[in-house]
């Protein structure tokens, strides 16, 4: 017998960064800062990640493309990859992302890739505490969500590495 099921997810949205907690605010600010260093010669496609460390620090990242597509990395897991090999003691608190383009206004809020979802589940089950997402829109709104569950509900677990 088939059954039919439900999932909700939950996130909250605020039209404003002014509506936003001050270091999330100050986070969202950030991650426009980021956006300079993208290399996206070919998408024309910018993308700007902050993440805000436990110990204080901010971490940048930005997509790098490549001649090559698939060589390239997007903006979060450039941020991530950092922080898990230069600060790997260190917990992720929040991270904001953002995306611009000389193409056309952006309107809403840019989330991540499903690759990118899964590297912060990653790093959520290695600090073992959620990550607080931010995608603002400079243009629009912004989506916020406490640790990605909502974002990836069904997202391959260590558990199904176990018999
Ligand atoms: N991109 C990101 O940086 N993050 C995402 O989550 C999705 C896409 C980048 C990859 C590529 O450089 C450009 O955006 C267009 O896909």
């Amino acid at each position: 017998m088939i059954e039919k099921k439900k999932l909700s997810i939950s996130f909250e949205e605020y039209s404003s960064v002014d509506e936003l907690s001050k270091s999330d605010k100050i986070l969202c600010l950030e991650s426009v800062k980021a956006m300079s260093s993208s290399h996206s010669p070919y998408s024309g496609f910018r993308v700007g990640v902050a993440v805000q460390l436990e110990s204080g620090k901010v971490v940048y990242g930005s997509n790098q493309e490549n001649v090559a597509y698939p060589s390239g990395l997007c903006a979060e897991r450039v941020a991530l990859f950092t922080i898990g090999s230069t600060y790997p003691d260190d917990k992720i608190i929040s991270m904001a992302i953002t995306a611009q383009t000389d193409h056309f206004e952006i309107k809403e809020p840019v989330t991540s890739c499903g690759a990118c979802l899964q590297v912060m589940a990653e790093y959520e089950k290695k600090q073992s505490s959620p990550i607080n997402v931010l995608f603002y829109c400079r243009n629009g709104s912004i989506i916020r969500t406490e640790g990605i569950k909502s974002l990836l509900p069904f997202a391959f677990a260590e558990t199904r590495l176990q018999k």
